[in-house]
This record gives C-alpha cells, structure tokens and sequence, in this order.
C-alpha cells in the first residue's frame, strides 16, 4: 500500500532507491574470501571444476553474461551462458567438470528449473544457485547456494534483485579465482574494499537522477532506442534495453558498439536516440569512433561517461557524467542509471510501471 511506498510513487522506484542498503546486506560478513561462503564442500567442488556452466532467464541471464567477463578475465576460467528454456531443448556436449550456476531471483522459474534438471541428467553433479529465495526449488535442488538478500522484489522489471546477483557473481569471481591460484592477498584486499565502497558508489549514481528525468522526457516520445556497450558493459546495455521495452513498451535492441556497422547503424536516422555505456576503459577510443558513425548518421547519442572518459557534450551528443570510474565492478553502477532512464521514460508515457502487460513476476510454468 501507500505506506509501504514512503516517498516513491512505484515499487520499482522504491527498489532501485534500495539498492546501496540491499548489496550492502548481500555482502555483509564477507570479510575476506572463502568458499564456505557458498556451502559446504564448496571448496572441494570449486577445485574439481575447469568450467562454468551458468543457466538463467529474463534479467538473471544478463546477470550470467556480465559474470562471464568477470570470471574468465579474473579466474582465468571458461564460462558458458545458456538461456534456460533453450538448452533444455538443445544437444549439447557435456562435461563433468562443470560448476552448474543457475541464477534467478524467484528460485521458482519453471524453465531453469528443468535446464538443472536437464544438466544434472547429463551427469554434471556439481551445482550451485544464486538466488534470492532461500527456501526456493532452485536452492532445495542445488548442492550449494549464495542467497542473495534483495528482499521481496514487488516490481515485475527486476531491478534490486540483478545488482544483488552480480555482487554476489562477483564474489564467485573472486572465490574461483582463489581456488585457482590466481588472486594474491593484495588483490583480495582491493577487491574487498572496492565491494564495500559499493553502496556509497551506488548512491551517488542514484543522486544522477534529476538528470536522467531531463532525458526520460526525450525518450517517452520515440518509439525506437538502440543501447551500445562494449565488454563487460555490453550485457548491461541488453538489460537497459530489456528495462526499457518492458516498463515504457519502446522497443530497444543492445548491441555491442563493434557490431553497429553489421546491421543497426542501418536504423539510425535523427529519430535514433542511441544510449551509449562509455566506461573509460581500454575499448574507449573504439567506442567513441562507434559514436562518430552514429553522429555522421544523425543520431541522437545519450552518453554515460566515466569522470575521465572525456566525451565533450555538443550538437547531438548528451553527457551525463558518472560520479566515479569503478573498474571490474563499473557495471553494477552503470545498470542503476539505466533502470532510472527506463523508469522515468515509462512514467512520462503513463505506463502501469510495476505491471507492465503481458508480463509476470515470477514464470512458474513453461
Ligand atoms: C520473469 C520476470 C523477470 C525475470 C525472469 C527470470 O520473466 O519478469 O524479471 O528476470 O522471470 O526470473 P528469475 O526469478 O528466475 O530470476
């Protein structure tokens, strides 16, 4: 009800404001790494797998994907990611070496469920979820488990319950990395304080949100957006994308910026507002000539851009500077500036925001 609304005119407002307090408590009393973290025996598994296998659905498979760079760039160790409702239904090759990582906020997702089911009958034992729901299915079927602690999730666009997961995926980044040798005491010890940093950093995105109110009102008059990211940032820009065609009914499409020239930049006219996820990492230079083609076309580019990224706002170029450039755990922040655009673009169109149609919170069934 009302009450339970406070100060927010939506749940999902409310869950997004949630966000520094609830990855704050998925993170809390982890003072350094251990694998206990994720159950018992979790240290023996962890030293049994060479692979990842991460299974997932809706919002929960971006979260896979984003986990995907995180863990063959810092464990050094092979991630597949495979949407739930088609690798039940695929051949594939298995291998018993795999950790089996299914995510999902609800631990109910009928399609998930069967994908472990599927995974295990193929004799892949080793199985872990993040969830949400510590008495869910998913955790009662897994052998080991890291319980997200997003709270109850009212609205149906997942927003609170995404940035817990990739907290705690990249906790399992950091865990893997450790069973393999690969992370020293330094490193441990940067990466932990930069995961406690992340409620304040979190915040400070949120206090972005009167800015991203002024682009809401451009974007709730087109009918198309195409989203850009690049690296570990290109599955951010599928969920803003996904954020906003499920809230606002605009229809947005995520490409990686690489992949522009293959296709899209055929869409792009003035009517194009482009969303453009500009971390100052090392693709920066690639992206901003990926900007150029959007530029040349007459597009509209909407740019998130590190402090120091330099991308100088002009004539058709839209810059809202991020408070802080946030390395490895940069997507969590940009994701939060894209949950307020998608927000703020369905409220001006005067969308039902926390039941958007057709649309359900929890698929138990297929
Ligand atoms: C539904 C919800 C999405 C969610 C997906 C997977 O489609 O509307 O927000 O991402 O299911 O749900 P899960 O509970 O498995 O994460």
């Amino acid at each position: 009800g009302a009450a339970e609304l406070g100060p927010y005119r939506h749940y999902m407002q409310k869950e997004i404001f949630e966000q520094p307090r609830v990855i704050g408590d998925t993170l809390e009393g982890v003072t350094g790494i251990m694998p206990e973290l994720f159950g018992d025996g979790a240290y023996k598994v962890f030293k049994q797998i060479d692979r990842v296998l991460v299974l997932a659905c809706g919002t929960s498979y971006y979260a896979g994907l984003t986990a995907k760079y995180w863990i063959e760039s810092v464990a050094k160790i092979p991630v597949n990611v495979e949407i739930a409702s088609e690798y039940r239904y695929r051949d594939s090759v298995p291998h018993p070496n795999t950790l089996v990582v299914t995510i999902s906020q609800s631990g109910e997702t009928a399609d998930t469920l069967a994908a472990l089911k599927h995974a295990r009958s193929l004799g892949m034992e080793h199985t872990l979820t993040v969830c949400n729901v510590a008495t869910s299915a998913m955790v009662r079927e897994c052998k080991l488990a890291y319980i997200t602690r997003a709270g109850v999730e009212v609205g149906v666009a997942s927003t609170k319950a995404f940035t817990t997961q990739l907290a705690a995926l990249f906790l399992l980044t950091l865990t893997l990395a450790q069973v393999n040798g690969r992370l020293t005491d330094e490193e441990e010890a940067a990466h932990l304080k930069a995961m406690r940093h992340l409620p304040v950093a979190i915040s400070s995105v949120l206090a972005l949100e009167p800015l991203i109110i002024a682009w809401a009102d451009d974007f709730a008059r087109k009918e198309n957006a195409l989203f850009l990211g690049r690296g570990m940032h290109y599955p951010i820009a599928l969920e803003g994308a996904l954020k906003l065609k499920e809230i606002s009914y605009i229809h947005a499409e995520a490409y990686p910026a690489g992949e522009l020239k293959h296709g899209p930049l055929a869409l792009v006219t003035e009517e194009m507002p482009v969303v453009t996820i500009a971390p100052n990492d090392t693709l920066i230079e690639k992206l901003k000539s990926n900007m150029q083609e959007v530029r040349a076309r007459g597009g509209q580019l909407y740019v998130f851009a590190d402090v120091d990224s330099r991308i100088t706002p002009g004539e058709g170029v839209h810059v809202i500077r991020m408070p802080e450039h946030y390395g490895l755990l940069s997507p969590i922040l940009h994701v939060v500036s894209l949950q307020l655009l998608a927000y703020h673009s369905a409220l001006a169109r005067g969308t039902d925001v926390d039941k958007p149609r057709n649309l359900a919170k929890s698929v138990t069934v297929e």
